[in-house]
């Protein structure tokens, strides 16, 4: 756990790991995978990204699977989350177009468990995820792994959770016009990353973050799953570490 004065220093902070992987990568000539959220919490890593590319670092060699998509959801949509990642950052980087990956909101229900199966292929096929980043919702899924999700779970569609259409009814003007269900990686999915850097900021974050570090691994608080894996890290700002009782933190 690492606590950050705000959420520009944790953006900083993680696009410089970000960028460092890559380089890396770069310099064994191999590909750079990266897994990616959408949501308010990663725009400002997204934002220094850009800023790197356009001092001259290259993400040609990167290959990106995004986390989940909404169901059913167009892509041309002004919710779908591949114009989310256009807009905040495919359009902005070097990155070709056949090696970025986002689940398909947009084909027929009986075509979705294939879909998965071949999204869940071509993670393998890249050499699996390097730096997969992370925001939490309020019920403490991460993806879309709603409460009740296992930590074995693959790429699979899911119903939401009440308090997760909720939280995105301002951005489809109302919460009865968020999709019922989600198309996301599984736990299991994310848990097979090396890396894993989780960001949580402000005060409506604290409570699922004290339950996700502190609590009991469990099935309903998803996130808790993170505390088995032996490389993941959550950068918080002070309101969402505010309820945090432990003293485990790193000040950054
Ligand atoms: C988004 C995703 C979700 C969000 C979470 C937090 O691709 O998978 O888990 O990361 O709902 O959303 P924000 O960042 O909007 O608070």
């Amino acid at each position: 756990m690492v606590i950050c004065p705000d959420h520009q220093a944790i953006a900083r902070a993680v696009a410089e790991e970000i960028v460092d992987y890559i380089q890396g990568q770069k310099e064994k000539g191999e590909r750079a995978v990266l897994g990616l959220a959408t949501g308010s919490t990663p725009i400002g890593v997204y934002g220094e990204l850009i800023a790197q590319h356009k001092m001259g670092i290259s993400f040609s060699h990167v290959v990106t699977f995004n986390l989940d998509e909404y169901f059913p959801m167009s892509p041309q949509s002004r919710q779908s989350y591949h114009r989310y990642m256009e807009e905040h950052l495919f359009d902005h980087l070097d990155i070709p177009k056949e090696q970025i990956f986002i689940p398909r909101g947009d084909i027929a229900p009986e075509d979705v468990g294939e879909h998965c199966r071949w999204y869940e292929d071509q993670i393998k096929k890249a050499g699996g995820i390097g730096i997969q980043i992370l925001g939490i919702g309020r019920t403490g899924h991460i993806g879309f792994n709603e409460p009740g999700s296992l930590p074995d779970t693959r790429t699979r569609s899911i119903r939401l959770d009440e308090m997760t259409r909720k939280d995105a009814g301002a951005d489809f003007f109302g919460e009865e016009n968020v999709p019922l269900e989600a198309v996301t990686m599984g736990v299991g999915t994310i848990l097979g990353a090396r890396r894993i850097i989780l960001i949580a900021t402000g005060e409506h974050k604290a409570h699922i973050i004290r339950r996700s570090v502190e609590g009991d691994i469990k099935p309903q608080v998803v996130a808790s799953y993170l505390q088995q894996h032996s490389n993941a890290v959550i950068y918080v700002d002070p309101s969402a570490s505010g309820e945090l009782l432990s003293a485990i933190c790193n000040h950054f």
